[in-house]
């Protein structure tokens, strides 16, 4: 064995020289790793003992690609360029043995290999478009040349990962051998290959799918057509098409040159700075500086949840799913009833768009329990309150919970708005007391807000994150405070949207910037979804909202077909000519002088209050991170993510202008605008989030 460097080495076994790279967590292609390929793959093809070569990983996987750390600093090491032609161009058969995720310029590295050979439990894939980029080590050139225009359009555009059993029968991968077995199998299929004297197959040789591709230049239009919802606002997938295009119309050396300069765009750009900030950000985001991983943890083999309305309902769902049973309490036989029945329901819809079977239904509702007697979460090992939001009758049922719930059970709140900390006073075990703030629908939305109290204990932290990414959440660790960050950062926008429809914008104005910056929809069409009546009450309603006046009008939002907007009998929404005469008719009785409000204002004050509100957040130290933030407000309320979530944005538009624009809105409207001091210290030092 011969050591090229750190991170590779050779071992010449017989007639076979063997490339093992081993640079763990994932064999991402850093300097080293493309230095011990160039330098091993050279001393493989000067070694005449040597008929053919074996490159291998050592660890989890085999490559998982480029490594993204690496991304916007100046280039070290070898080109990865130059040890793939060394491989393309080699005279002895080259030959990939791929194990874990052959990923990206991982990927494209076995693409350039004459074979490559596989276990079963591997996968390929070119997930870069996650990335904001496009696979840039010719993967946009090969892959479609070896299973056609369509399915690598749909491969780089959605970044999905492929089985060895697909990618065998779609041509990637050549030989599946034994699990665990992946050198001697690569040994002994490379040692055919030369036997046999099978021809060395170059990718970039093959023709025939690309001329099949060129009667159809249609593909590429139909495929614009069909995704254009899914890749709004995202430069990465259009990018990717044009190279998968470029495929089909270039000679080989020229569509890479089109996929190099198009990587350049995107790799330099905001959107993948943005993009790959995420990818981090959605890993940090699980550890805890003074939790540390060790931390024990509590078994939750069962869980109890208390309330079966929407949130209940939904909640439940996620443990179901994940095979855990729940018991499920509520008041009314009749409310219970309705609970349970719209979970199956939600389950068999799933299951006639043929996304789960018959089974599958009946297995997760077997293992649903509802009770009227809260005596039976005795057993849970974690237990959810999920009722509606009063304090008072909160701390009643914890206090009854107290005396039911069996000793190192987790007791944890739903709530979104209250105080989790007085909610703990309610029991004689505060530290088992914890927020577990779930985002509607429950079942769906990925974001887990984990409110950690004063007395929270660490194993009750630890284990909430842990059963978070059991169930498929992404689980952002917070303190108490009004809100939490998610809806504290969500008033401040809502509070300048209220304010701008006053000012001089329309609802459909403030939703269209809105929508345009990225978002899945605007504040008012958010709200006339999810019901204007939500904590509305008619005996209350005093019209003194434009809220109030809408709802007294029966315009409740969608469910009415009337709310902000009017809708049609396809919920189309429309502009609205009454809820525009209200509006204007509460400016004038507030004496307000309706002005002019830019699209670049309605995006200042929308957006900015909320990179300020958390900064605050921050200096509480109610976020651990600014990258947390940015997590929670991308998986729970529709945060472009090629915007890198607002305290990226901050840092991207710049926190001097942020800080500058907060000072003139606090000079002409008030403290709504007060610069938070992390804020202006981050300012005066220079400094970003990011830097923090
Ligand atoms: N570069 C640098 N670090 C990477 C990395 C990469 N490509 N891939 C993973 N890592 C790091 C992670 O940040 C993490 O670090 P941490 O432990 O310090 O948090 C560690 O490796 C382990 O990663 P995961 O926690 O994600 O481990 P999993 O086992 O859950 O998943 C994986 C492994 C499927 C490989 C997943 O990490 C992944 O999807 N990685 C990214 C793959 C990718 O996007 N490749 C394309 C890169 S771009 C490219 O190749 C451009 C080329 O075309 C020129």
């Amino acid at each position: 064995m011969t050591a090229i460097n750190e991170v590779g080495d050779l071992t010449i076994d017989g007639d076979v020289a063997v490339l093992t790279l081993n640079s763990p967590p994932v064999n991402a292609l850093s300097g080293p790793v493309r230095a011990a390929i160039d330098g091993g793959i050279r001393q493989a093809l000067a070694n005449d003992a040597a008929k053919s070569i074996v490159l291998i990983c050592e660890g989890r996987t085999f490559i998982a690609g480029a490594d993204i750390t690496e991304f916007g600093k100046a280039p070290t090491g070898p080109s990865l360029f130059d040890a793939l032609a060394m491989i393309e161009n080699s005279p002895k058969p080259v030959i990939a043995a791929i194990h874990g995720t052959a990923l990206g310029g991982g990927f494209e590295v076995a693409l350039t290999c004459n074979y490559r050979v596989a276990v079963p439990s591997a996968k390929c894939g070119l997930p870069e478009v996650n990335l904001g980029l496009l696979p840039g080590a010719g993967g946009t050139q090969r892959l479609p040349r070896i299973v056609g225009a369509q399915k690598a359009l749909e491969m780089v555009t959605s970044g999905q990962h492929v089985g060895a059993k697909a990618a065998k029968e779609m041509g990637l991968f050549d030989e599946i051998v034994e699990e665990g077995k992946l050198r001697q199998g690569a040994i002994d299929f490379v040692r055919k290959v030369v036997a046999e004297k099978r021809p060395l197959k170059k990718v970039r040789d093959l023709s025939d799918k690309m001329e099949a591709d060129r009667k159809h230049p249609e593909i590429f239009a139909d495929f614009r057509k069909a995704n254009a919802r899914k890749f709004r606002g995202f430069l990465a997938p259009e990018y990717n098409i044009q190279c998968i295009e470029a495929a089909v119309n270039l000679p080989f050396e020229e569509g890479i040159k089109v996929e190099q300069k198009l990587f350049r765009e995107l790799v330099t750009g905001t959107q993948s700075a943005a993009q790959r900030h995420v990818f981090f950000a959605e890993r940090q985001v699980w550890k805890l500086p003074d939790v540390p991983a060790d931390t024990p943890q509590i078994p939750v083999n069962t869980v109890g949840i208390i309330g079966a309305g929407t949130m209940g309902g939904g909640i439940a769902m996620n443990f179901l799913n994940a095979g855990i049973p729940v018991t499920i309490v509520e008041t009314k036989q009749e409310a219970l009833d309705r609970g349970l029945g719209v979970i199956r329901k939600n389950y068999e819809n799933t299951a006639k768009k043929g996304r789960m079977t018959q089974d599958d239904v009946e297995k997760r509702m077997g293992m649903l329990k509802g009770t009227l007697a809260l005596e039976d979460l005795k057993d849970s090992d974690l237990i959810i309150e999920a009722i509606f939001e009063n304090m008072d009758v909160k701390k009643d049922v914890f206090g009854k919970l107290d005396k039911i719930a069996k000793p190192g059970a987790i007791l944890a709140t739903n709530t979104s708005a209250l105080n989790i900390d007085e909610i703990a006073t309610a029991v004689k075990r505060p530290e088992a007391v914890i927020g577990l703030h779930f985002f509607s629908p429950a079942n769906v939305m990925r974001l887990l807000e984990v409110v950690r109290a004063d007395k929270t204990s660490k194993p009750v932290i630890a284990t909430s994150m842990a059963i978070a990414k059991k169930i498929g959440k992404i689980a952002a660790l917070v303190g108490v405070c009004p809100g939490f960050v998610g809806n504290r950062i969500l008033a401040q926008r809502q509070r300048e949207a209220q304010k701008l429809i006053l000012e001089g914008a329309m609802p459909w104005d403030v939703d269209r910037v809105l929508y345009d910056f990225g978002f899945p929809m605007g504040p008012f069409a958010m709200s006339d979804l999810a019901g204007l009546d939500i904590g509305w009450s008619k005996e209350k309603s005093k019209g003194e909202t434009i809220r109030d006046r809408l709802c007294e009008m029966d315009r409740r939002g969608q469910k009415t077909s009337a709310g902000f907007y009017d809708y049609d009998e396809n919920r189309n929404a429309k502009p609205s000519k009454v809820t525009e005469d209200i509006i204007l008719e509460f400016a004038s009785k507030k004496g307000i002088n309706r002005r002019t409000i830019s699209d670049e204002e309605i995006i200042e004050r929308c957006i900015y209050p909320m990179i300020n509100e958390g900064a605050k957040i921050l200096e509480e130290g109610k976020a651990i991170r600014s990258s947390d933030i940015d997590i929670v407000w991308i998986n729970g309320y529709g945060w472009p993510v090629y915007r890198g979530g607002p305290m990226f944005y901050g840092d991207t538009i710049g926190l001097d202008k942020v800080l500058a624009k907060m000072k003139q809105f606090q000079a002409q409207m008030g403290d709504d605008f007060k610069p938070a001091k992390l804020l202006e210290k981050l300012v005066a030092d220079g400094k970003t989030f990011g830097s923090l």
